[in-house]
């Protein structure tokens, strides 16, 4: 079966979906987006992500191109066109089609809005939770203004290669000497007294919607959670350190640049978090 994608009002083949070349999100990356799963049949986290797709919108001035309520149907009729229980949807929203021109297009001109869906697997992680991953750090060369979730994401895709090449799953980016968060994730570590540390929301970080959620997980757990800088000497000398992602739940990171972290294998709390995590997603 082909993949079916909604493309502007229509639902196509993946292999036949287009968007015009003057569309603005293919220009200068002018605009935004969100990933999101599916989980047996539910919407996982969708509050926070329509949340943070309006707050996108509104920080870019950009118009919506359907409310709520419409972009769940649309979602959900990807998500059945493509006969799916369990999926990834990806959502994004563009400035529209104009003729090049810096400035924003005419008001009223009518933003693109793409969603596809594919297969995802709650426990296709698994695998990599159990024996735990590496990552590299690498120099955070993003924009000011990182908490939009645009789709301009190539120093987030430089860093990836980066740590893809260096066979590692991914990239702690640091500004400064500290960690703000990953190429397509968010970093965390866990400090002596067994807190969880991660760096406070602003415009340096993306605000995960897993994050906000593994924040409420910690507290169900009793688990103290601090939000403040962390160094990336800090994070090699952690007990433990993990990542967080709507498509990597609570992954735990067990090499940083080649040094171990802790015992070098996946630590106590990350385990506890990712437990209570996958265990949420499932009750949905
Ligand atoms: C740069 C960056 N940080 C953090 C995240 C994690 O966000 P979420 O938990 O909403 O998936 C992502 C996800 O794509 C990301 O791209």
């Amino acid at each position: 079966m082909s993949r079916i994608a909604y493309v502007n009002g229509q639902y196509v083949p993946v292999s036949k979906a287009m968007v015009h070349i003057e569309d603005r999100g293919y220009q200068f990356a002018d605009g935004i987006y969100e990933v999101c799963t599916v989980v047996n049949g539910r919407y996982w986290d969708m509050e926070g992500h329509l949340a943070r797709l309006d707050r996108s919108l509104r920080e870019l001035q950009m118009d919506a191109p359907m409310d709520h309520a419409a972009l769940r149907v649309v979602m959900k009729e990807v998500v059945r066109r493509n006969r799916l229980k369990n999926a990834l949807v990806y959502m994004q929203v563009t400035r529209g089609v104009a003729p090049r021109n810096h400035a924003f297009p005419p008001e009223g001109t009518p933003p693109s809005l793409v969603i596809t869906a594919r297969r995802f697997n709650l426990n296709r992680g698994d695998a990599l939770a159990e024996s735990g991953v590496s990552v590299i750090s690498h120099p955070d060369i993003r924009w000011g203004r990182v908490d939009i979730k645009t789709v301009g994401l190539l120093p987030n895709a430089l860093a990836k290669q980066a740590a893809s090449e260096a066979g590692a799953y991914e990239a702690f980016l640091v500004r400064d000497g500290y960690v703000t968060e990953c190429s397509s994730s968010n970093a965390w570590i866990v400090d002596e007294s067994g807190a969880l540390v991660t760096h406070p929301k602003g415009n340096t970080i993306l605000g995960g919607i897993t994050r906000q959620t593994a924040i409420a997980c910690a507290e169900e757990l009793q688990i103290k959670v601090i939000e403040r800088p962390f160094t990336l000497e800090e994070a090699k000398a952690a007990p433990e350190a993990f990542l967080t992602s709507a498509t990597s739940f609570v992954t735990p990171v067990t090499a940083i640049d080649g040094v171990r972290i802790g015992s070098g294998k996946p630590g106590p709390v990350a385990r506890r978090l990712r437990e209570a995590y996958k265990a949420r997603a499932a009750r949905g």
